[in-house]
């Protein structure tokens, strides 16, 4: 896809996203409804969710849209681990070139996964898309997907989106 077409994608999902996140507060009705609007615009992604941080180190699914993702990740696995422990972006062109990658689906090629920080900064979820084309994200998918998570974080204030106590 070339850029111009993903970068009005992501105009009008940012669009759709701030109209109807307007007043939303609860974490689960944001989280599904990001997954549903990005996964239905980007033709290219094959799975579109959350992995939300419920105890120290461990990541376990939450409201996606694809098929079966795997329940739980530690920290320390995949591509999803990766983004939670070190707090950045991870833009995976050959899942199969990525140490530790977590195939849920053997179709997948490419991932990208994004953290998730409440309205205080603190690390909750990591938002993550798989394709089943190669290298279907680049830079302007981070940006963007980078610029959701950031629309997101106003939705999730932090009394509501403490998944798990200490
Ligand atoms: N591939 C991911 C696991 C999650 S699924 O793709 C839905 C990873 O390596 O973290």
């Amino acid at each position: 896809m070339n850029a111009d077409a993903k970068r009005e994608i992501y105009r009008e999902a940012r669009r759709e996203l701030d109209a109807v996140l307007a007043d939303v507060a609860d974490p689960i009705t944001a989280m599904s409804t990001c997954a549903a609007v990005l996964h239905r615009r980007l033709p290219y992604a094959s799975w579109t969710g959350f992995y939300r941080v419920v105890a120290p180190e461990l990541l376990r699914v939450g409201p996606y849209q694809g098929p079966l993702g795997c329940l739980e990740i530690p920290f320390d696995r995949g591509v999803c681990g990766a983004a939670a422990r070190h707090g950045t972006a991870q833009v995976v062109p050959d899942v199969h070139a990525f140490p530790g990658h977590i195939a849920c689906d053997a179709e997948a090629r490419s991932e990208i996964v994004i953290p998730i920080r409440d309205a205080r900064g603190n690390l909750v979820a990591v938002l993550d898309l798989d394709s089943h084309q190669p290298a279907a994200f680049d830079e302007i998918d981070r940006e963007a997907l980078e610029n959701v998570a950031e629309r997101l974080s106003a939705c999730l204030g932090v009394k509501e989106t403490v998944f798990f106590e200490g």
